[in-house]
């Protein structure tokens, strides 16, 4: 590998608690706004819209090529809250590359990583602090905070996967999780007609 090509080790602090990156080069920030057409209940998520637009979800990373063999890594924080009767979540995604995994490390919160295949397969797994879940190739990918504090995880997939939203976008995530009676239900979708 020639110098120039090289690319140096570096270190990254984080706030576990807060669940931030100290110094990151990107920070995704979403806010209920970019969140139109992810709810079941639109002129719920336009009343949120309308009385401020609260932070829904931030990603903190940093400058990876990307490239195989390269690691891309993220920290990930989803707020609480409802739209509806529906937890407050992330757009979700499928990789660019979709023979790529994941891992998601829990750190704070409490939720599920709601995932799909292109098959039709779905599946929601529990998250809480301590909590690993391995989303493997082709499974689109969501997380749902059901607790009252914010849902973070630290992540982890290869330095080429790239993100694809188009597609899941299209095709919805099959599963939905509510929060009625504060009581956690997880309920297949019903489009609204
Ligand atoms: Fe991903």
């Amino acid at each position: 590998m020639s110098d120039n090509k090289l690319f140096m080790p570096f270190g990254v602090e984080y706030d576990l608690i807060k669940g931030i990156m100290k110094n990151p080069d990107k920070h995704l920030i979403r806010k209920a706004s970019s969140m139109k057409g992810h709810y079941e209940d639109a002129a719920a998520l336009d009343k949120i819209i309308a009385a401020g637009d609260p932070l829904h979800y931030e990603v903190f990373e940093k400058n990876i090529p990307e490239e195989n063999g390269h690691l891309q890594f993220c920290i990930s924080t989803t707020q609480p809250g409802l739209v509806g009767d529906e937890c407050f979540m992330t757009k979700g995604h499928y990789h660019r590359i979709p023979e790529t995994a994941e891992i998601y490390l829990c750190l704070t919160g409490r939720g599920y990583m709601l995932m799909k295949t292109k098959e039709g397969d779905s599946v929601a797994e529990e998250m809480f602090p301590g909590r690993m879940v391995y989303v493997p190739p082709y499974w689109a990918h969501r997380t749902v905070n059901t607790g009252d504090t914010p849902l973070t995880s630290f992540c982890v997939y290869p330095g080429n996967a790239g993100h694809n939203y188009g597609d899941i976008e299209v095709e919805g995530f099959p599963k939905r999780v509510y929060k009625r009676n504060g009581k956690i239900e997880i309920s297949a979708w019903k489009r609204k007609s």
